[in-house]
């Protein structure tokens, strides 16, 4: 029955990190996968997250089953953080969050719970997006189409391409954004961008699906949320993965959660209802560990303001990495123009490296992903020379 199985190919992102880990030169340097790196070239374990830990050891708390939505302190706090602590939805009961195998997980169970009540509808995701959105949503049993996002020549969004695409979409087709700091190209909307976005999905009865990894890491925790809670006002429906890999620096935890907000508190209970089925036939009940150190963190004052400290300072270094890059190229590389890095927000930037320049970096141990997305938090004041010296090579 196997015999006839054939290879699957290596996933674009964590299939880089697989050929990073083989390779045995000292020197390498992954700036593929989506990971926050400190100016020592390691992955910060927060001392917010330390603090909440020492408090939980202290607890001793036995490992029991969680609920199947999830610890309710975690579930409550992500909503306060991603609607905002007086938002109408929590009050009017109209919001459930379900705390999920990172946002990845947020995803899945987004896209089984759609697939569900929304079998027929199509989703449609940026061009580009994050690699795993076609493949998480077709796994799901959607059709995935793209609508027009980037436009290379002014490495920004190219809105009016957006919106006409938004407009021709049949009623009731699910629609992926990224709620900000955009994976792979690092080019957000405007608020006055948002707006028509808000307006075109409202009034031609769209499904929004925010995608939200990446909070705090564009202009700040409220600011980058804003757009969630424009959503939220605007009325339901509405759903959105969060994460914390990236905002607490605990990939390997895998704690996210998804939110979909409904018309009414029993439209919303019903919702809840089903959305416990999807996660109980997927992997029963959520794991305790990462929800305890979020939740402990986001209820406790003074651990809240550490981790809002830290994750500022983490933004502050990815913009430093970026203006770095960008006056190192332009020294090395003067014929070329990376003054459009410097206006990219989040992690990432789509550096418009080709395919065959990406291999060519590959050869110096030098690991970007296949489109030429390069994550910018994984440069240090250490290595950032040797990248920009094989950037210049390469072009
Ligand atoms: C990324 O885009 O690199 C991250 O979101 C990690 C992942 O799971 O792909």
């Amino acid at each position: 029955v196997f015999s006839a199985i054939e290879m699957a190919p290596r996933d674009p992102i964590l299939g880089i990190t697989e050929a990073f880990n083989a390779d045995t030169n000292p020197a390498k340097i992954n700036l593929g996968v989506g990971v926050y790196y400190d100016d020592n070239g390691k992955v910060p374990l927060l001392a917010c997250v330390q603090k909440a830990e020492a408090i939980l050891i202290e607890q001793a708390a036995p490992r029991t089953y969680l609920p199947i939505e999830g610890l309710a302190t975690y579930d409550k706090a992500v909503q306060e953080l991603v609607f905002g602590a007086d938002s109408a939805v929590i009050q009017e009961k109209r919001a459930v969050t379900v705390q999920a195998i990172g946002g990845t997980g947020a995803l899945k169970i987004g896209a089984d719970f759609l697939q569900r009540f929304a079998p027929g509808a199509q989703v449609y995701i940026s061009d580009p997006s994050w690699e795993n959105h076609r493949a998480l949503f077709e796994s799901a049993g959607f059709k995935v189409n793209n609508y027009t996002y980037y436009d290379p020549s002014t490495a920004g969004v190219n809105f009016a391409g957006m919106l006409a695409d938004l407009k021709a979409m049949p009623t009731g087709s699910v629609v992926l954004l990224h709620a900000c700091c955009h994976n792979p190209t690092g080019a957000d909307l405007n608020a006055d961008q948002w707006g028509q976005i808000i307006s075109v999905i409202t009034a031609n009865g769209l499904i929004p699906f925010l995608d939200m990894a990446y909070q705090g890491f564009g202009a700040g925790i409220a600011e980058d949320g804003a757009v969630v809670r424009r959503f939220a006002d605007a009325g339901g429906p509405l759903l959105i993965s969060n994460s914390f890999s990236k905002s607490f620096s605990l990939y390997g935890e895998r704690v996210g959660a998804l939110s979909v907000v409904a018309s009414s508190a029993e439209e919303a209970a019903r919702l809840l209802s089903q959305l416990k089925r999807v996660v109980r036939t997927n992997y029963s009940n959520p794991p305790v560990h990462g929800g305890k150190v979020v939740s402990t963190v986001l209820t406790t004052p003074e651990l809240r303001q550490l981790w809002e400290d830290e994750l500022a300072a983490m933004r502050v270094r990815i913009k430093e990495m970026r203006g770095a890059l960008v006056a190192k190229l332009k020294e090395k590389a003067p014929s070329h123009d990376f003054e459009f890095v410097n206006k990219q927000v989040g992690m990432f930037s789509y550096s418009g490296l080709t395919k065959a320049q990406v291999d060519a970096l590959r050869a110096e141990s030098i690991y970007a992903v296949d489109t030429g997305r390069i994550c910018v938090a994984a440069l240090n004041s250490k290595n950032i020379d040797k990248v920009v010296d094989a950037i210049a090579k390469v072009l």
